[in-house]
């Protein structure tokens, strides 16, 4: 069977299999690069509002609708309520700051960023305590933020609500109050997810993959400060061998495998030709065999590189999703 380029969510909306990440790129290497990512072809594109450049994606995408509204259609664009504001009664404030910055209309997606909570404090998305841990809100109720992020859906200003970085048992309990329309988390060669891939599947939650190609900016700066190894997956021998094979990179090996797999991946660059590389996927197939040794390359819970062990103490927290 071919290889899907959408999932079909609730309504007949549209998501792009492959969208376009925006974290850690600064206002003007981002909207450049996002130009180039429309000029390439991606319409998904992802941002949070803890990524603060809400604003800029929004320049550069209105850049690109311009005089012609129909084009807004053709887009897809996913933002996120912050950490700081997973208390039921600041979602509705949120959603507005972030609609403010982006300057759309609507939005095609909404998630929870994370399950597990920071103080809110205004202007300040990542509150810290003098001693460098993080202002954690113990007392976060997951299934009440959860149901007023439900609520954004009666405007039609967020066309569809789901959530991220969270783990299969409160997938579950999130889905006895209301399926997310898409369950973002990260997912890798080195980081396959199998379990909570078929937990999703069951539930009907379709998976986006952040940091495909294993994030490199953040390994680093992950294994400057533990001191770690965070094998580059880029340069895997697996990987290299059956890109050679197919006259292909291994971003592109990396990314195929992923959509074969089923799932949706939101890989980032700043490089033009890279950009159109990470899209140029529909025109290769890896075979079974391959599939094989690219699964045998996951690490489990080792293979995590976005453990959130930046945020100090936030471990502590009791919806945390991540088993030590
Ligand atoms: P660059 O912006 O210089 O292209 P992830 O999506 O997993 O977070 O990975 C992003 C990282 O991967 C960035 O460092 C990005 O660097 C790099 N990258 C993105 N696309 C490619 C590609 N096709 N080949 C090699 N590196 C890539």
């Amino acid at each position: 069977m071919a290889t899907p380029e959408y999932y079909t969510l609730e309504g007949g909306d549209r998501m792009p299999r492959i969208g376009f990440g925006t974290w850690q790129a600064s206002d003007e290497v981002l909207e450049r690069s996002v130009e180039a990512a429309l000029a390439a072809g991606y319409r998904h594109f992802d941002t949070a509002r803890a990524y603060e450049n809400e604003a800029a994606l929004g320049r550069a995408l209105r850049r690109w609708i311009g005089e012609d509204t129909t084009r807004r259609q053709h887009l897809f664009i996913v933002t996120k309520l912050p950490p700081g504001g997973n208390r039921p009664e600041l979602v509705a404030e949120y959603f507005e700051a972030s609609m403010k910055d982006l300057g759309l209309e609507y939005v095609d997606l909404y998630l929870m960023h994370t399950p597990f909570a920071f103080v809110h404090v205004p202007g300040d998305l990542h509150p810290k305590n003098p001693d460098g841990t993080m202002r954690v809100d113990h007392s976060t109720d997951l299934l009440s933020v959860w149901k007023s992020i439900c609520k954004l859906k009666e405007s039609g200003r967020a066309r569809h609500v789901g959530v991220s970085n969270v783990n299969a048992e409160q997938l579950r309990r999130l889905c006895a109050v209301q399926k997310p329309a898409c369950l973002q988390v990260e997912v890798h060669a080195l980081c396959q997810q199998p379990a909570l891939v078929a937990e999703a599947r069951e539930l009907g939650v379709p998976i986006v993959a952040y940091s495909p190609l294993g994030s490199k900016a953040l390994a680093d700066a992950l294994a400057e400060k533990t001191g770690r190894e965070y094998p580059d997956l880029l340069k895997l021998p697996i990987v290299q061998r059956i890109a050679q094979a197919h006259d292909r990179t291994p971003a592109q090996v990396l990314l195929r495998h992923t959509l074969q797999r089923g799932l949706a991946a939101i890989p980032k660059s700043t490089n033009p030709d890279r950009i159109k590389q990470n899209i140029t996927l529909w025109d290769f197939e890896l075979s079974a065999s391959e599939m094989s040794e690219l699964a045998a390359l996951d690490r489990g819970e080792q293979g995590r590189i976005c453990d959130f062990s930046f945020f100090l103490g936030i471990d502590k927290h009791p919806e945390f999703p991540f088993k030590k």
